[in-house]
C-alpha cells in the first residue's frame, strides 16, 4: 500500500563529476527495479547537473536543506523554489547533523517543512534520539517532541508531501544499526503519533523510512518489518553498488 522510498544521502561528498559519474553507473543497476522510489540527494553544487543526468531515469533528486523564505537578503540560503527550478523533488530537512552542528531546532525544521511544501516539494523530515537519551528512556518522549514541534500547524493535506525519517543519532556512521525490534517498535510508535495527531488515514498512508548505517545486508530484515517503509542511507549511498543493492533489497 505505501510504495517504499530508498534515498541516499550523500552528505558533503562527491564533486560535481563525482556525482555525474555515479549516478551514470547507478541508473543500470536499477532500471529493473519497480515498486521503490529511489532518490538520491547531492550536495546543492551537483543538483542541476544530476536533474540533468537523472532525466528519464526515474530516480528523483533531493536536496538536504533549504531555507524558508522565497528570496531576499539571506546571504548562504538556497529557497525551495530554487531547489524546484534546479530539479528536486524532496528536500531532506532536520538532519541530525544539522541539529548537532548547525542550531537546527524544531521551530526551524517546522518553518522549513511548511515552506518546502509551499513550493510543491516533499519534505523527509528527519527525527531521532541520541545515545544518552535513549538509554534515559527517553527515546518516544525526545520523538515526540521533535514531530509535534516539527510537524505543528501542518493542514492534513500537506502531509502527502511529508516523509519522516527515524534516524537514531547512535546508529549513524557508527556500523551500529538498531535491531529490527529496535526500528519496528518506534516506527511503530511514530505511526500511533501521527494517527493520534493528524488522523489514520494520514498515518497509514505515510511513509516512514529508518536511516544508521543501512547495509545491503541489512536492508531486507529492516524492509520487513511492518512499519518500515524505506531508508535513508548515508555511507552505502555513496557507491553505486552498494546503494543499488539496497534499492533491489526486494531481490
Ligand atoms: P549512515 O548510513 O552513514 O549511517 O548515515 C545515515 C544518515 O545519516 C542518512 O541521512
Amino acid at each position: 500500500m505505501r510504495t517504499p522510498v530508498i534515498a541516499g544521502n550523500w552528505k558533503l561528498f562527491k564533486t560535481i563529476g563525482e556525482a555525474v559519474s555515479m549516478v551514470n553507473d547507478l541508473k543500470p543497476l536499477v532500471a529493473a527495479t519497480q515498486g521503490v522510489e529511489i532518490i538520491v540527494a547531492p550536495a546543492f553544487t551537483a543538483l542541476s547537473r544530476v536533474a540533468d543526468e537523472l532525466a528519464g531515469s526515474g530516480i528523483l533528486l533531493a536536496a538536504q536543506d533549504c531555507y524558508w523564505e522565497e528570496e531576499g537578503a539571506f546571504t548562504g540560503e538556497v529557497a525551495p523554489k530554487m531547489l524546484k527550478d534546479a530539479g528536486c523533488s524532496h528536500v531532506i530537512i532536520g538532519h541530525s547533523e544539522r541539529r548537532q552542528y548547525f542550531g537546527e531546532t524544531d521551530a526551524t525544521v517546522n518553518k522549513k517543512a511548511k515552506a518546502a511544501i509551499k513550493a510543491g516539494l516533499t519534505a523527509i523530515v528527519c527525527v531521532g534520539e541520541t545515545l544518552t537519551e535513549r538509554e534515559a528512556d527517553e527515546t518516544f518522549a525526545v520523538l515526540e517532541t521533535q514531530l509535534l514541534g516539527g510537524l505543528e500547524g501542518l493542514v492534513p493535506e500537506a502531509f502527502s508531501k511529508v516523509i519522516i525519517a527515524y534516524e537514531p543519532v547512535w546508529a549513524i556512521g557508527t556500523g551500529k544499526t538498531a535491531s529490527e525490534t529496535q526500528a519496528q517498535e518506534v516506527h511503530a510508535f511514530i505511526r500511533s503519533l501521527m494517527a493520534r495527531c493528524f488522523g489514520q488515514g494520514n498515518a497509514e498512508s505515510m511513509r516512514i523510512l529508518y536511516g544508521g548505517s543501512v547495509k545491503p545486508d541489512n536492508v531486507k530484515g529492516l524492509m520487513a518489518q511492518p512499519d518500515i517503509d524505506g531508508a535513508l542511507v548515508g555511507g552505502a549511498s555513496l557507491q553505486a553498488a552498494s546503494f543499488a543493492a539496497i534499492a533491489n533489497f526486494a531481490g
